[in-house]
């Protein structure tokens, strides 16, 4: 950050972050109606949209660029107690890796990401898992979707980004590797036993309809459907840029996320924290700052 030219220097963002501090809204538990494994309580967050190649924007600028705004984020999930600091956090897409690469050395806590349109084509694809290659694996091993698993929750990360940038989301694309991820988050979501959490960039038309912003037509109705027969505990997207939104699929509970960068109608930034307990998950957005329109 201190090296950015349109940022803010160390000193100067951290004396900002303890002058304006952050403010948060809870959405409440979410609890579960089914029986699981004893749990260890953890926390996570989820970021949405960082656009972190961006500069400083109207009526945000002294909260810097777009990496400053994320970098902001990490600072305030390091300053929470202990029993709230996130063990990981998911990041939701439209990440623009090659300008968060200089800065990944600065943030503490492990990312588990996923692609948005903004890495849609084969060189920001790339670099974004090269970064991240625990995940997305490496040479012709690479995969786009995965799962993971933290204190006994499964975690699946799908790509529903496709080549060039299209606002309409996909799960098939020549980008998107390997094939046959709707066959895999079949099988995963149909795992019986664990608790689970899906997260992707662009969401569903719970409608079912063909919608821009959304997932494609058939695509969505393949999706709602599944994750009704199926449910994971909750579902986490991003790429509107609009207050955070939640809404059920069926037994699951699902939110379109605020982004962490910028916001249409003047709409604050920050993002999701998550606390996992053996009753369910509760959420709460910590705000990391507004917009101060003249
Ligand atoms: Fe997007």
């Amino acid at each position: 950050m201190s090296n950015s030219s349109d940022g803010l220097d160390r000193r100067s963002f951290l004396g900002l972050a303890a002058t304006i501090g952050v403010a948060t809204a809870g959405y409440g538990m979410a609890e579960s109606t089914r029986s699981w494994p004893e749990q260890v309580s953890f926390s996570f967050a989820v970021i949405a949209d960082p656009h972190c190649a961006e500069g400083p924007r109207q009526g945000m600028e002294l909260l810097g660029s777009a990496v400053d705004r994320l970098l902001r984020c990490f600072q305030a999930m390091e300053e929470l107690p202990p029993d709230k600091k996130p063990d990981f956090v998911l990041i939701a897409g439209d990440i623009h890796p090659e300008a968060l690469a200089p800065h990944l050395d600065e943030i503490h806590i492990p990312i588990h990401a996923v692609a948005g349109n903004h890495e849609g084509s084969k060189k920001s694809r790339g670099l974004l898992r090269s970064l991240f290659p625990d995940d997305f694996g490496v040479g012709d091993n690479v995969h786009d979707y995965y799962s993971f698993e933290h204190k006994g929750v499964k975690f699946i990360g799908l790509c529903d980004a496709g080549a060039g940038g299209d606002h309409v989301g996909q799960f098939s694309s020549e980008l998107i590797k390997p094939a046959g991820q709707c066959d895999w988050f079949e099988e995963e979501l149909g795992m019986s036993g664990k608790r689970k959490v899906v997260f992707a960039h662009i969401p569903p038309a719970l409608d079912g309809g063909d919608h821009n912003m959304h997932m494609g037509r058939n695509d969505s109705r393949w999706f709602v459907k599944t994750v009704k027969s199926t449910p994971p505990e909750m579902l986490f997207f991003g790429h509107l840029h609009h207050a955070t939104e939640a809404y059920s699929i069926g037994e699951a509970q699902a939110f379109n996320l605020r982004s962490c960068c910028w916001n249409f109608q003047n709409t604050p930034v920050g993002f999701m924290l998550v606390q996992v307990t053996q009753e369910g998950m509760e959420t709460q957005e910590i705000i990391t700052g507004k917009v101060h329109v003249q």
